[in-house]
């Protein structure tokens, strides 16, 4: 996992082992935004439930908003995040760590630190590169350009 915001935000990959949850929790994440879809969670770890399960009995609260890889969140998907995320240590995560967690990452930026898009890529490229993988992804958080009531929230630092 990587931090964007040390201690407040960061994003990950998709865990296979039970041992990287509880090294995300040895690093200070409470929270998880988990955004792949059902199968490739089925994938990993057999089912949805089962994934779930270990979050929780880790003392992890999780919210799921599945986005289909290379595509970005919806802007209910994107606000219902925002609203969610709280405190210190919430971490994003899809499959690879990249493409989707990077956007929601950059849309963050651009909502609590007012970045336009490209400042907050390349803001979330410092720390994961290659961050936001398709053009859907980069249309979106141009499309929150100017937006500025998007779960307008900061988290505390
Ligand atoms: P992401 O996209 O989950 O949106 O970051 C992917 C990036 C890399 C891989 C899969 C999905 N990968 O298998 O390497």
């Amino acid at each position: 996992m990587y931090w964007v915001r040390k201690g407040i935000i960061g994003g990950s990959c998709l865990p296979y082992t039970v041992d990287e949850i509880k090294k995300w929790k040895a690093s200070g994440v409470k929270k998880v935004v988990v955004l792949p879809e059902e199968w490739e969670i089925e994938e990993a770890w057999g089912s949805v439930d089962y994934y779930f399960s270990v979050l929780e009995e880790n003392g992890l609260k999780f919210i799921h908003v599945p986005i289909p890889d290379g595509y970005p969140p919806t802007l209910s998907q994107f606000e219902e995040i925002m609203e969610w995320l709280e405190g210190r240590g919430n971490l994003i995560h899809c499959v690879g760590g990249i493409g989707r967690t990077g956007t929601v990452l950059a849309g963050y930026l651009m909502v609590t630190e007012g970045l336009n898009a490209n400042e907050a890529i390349e803001e979330v490229r410092k720390y994961r590169e290659g961050a936001v993988q398709t053009m859907q992804q980069f249309e979106f958080l141009l499309s929150l350009e100017g937006k500025n009531n998007v779960g307008k929230r900061r988290l505390s630092t």
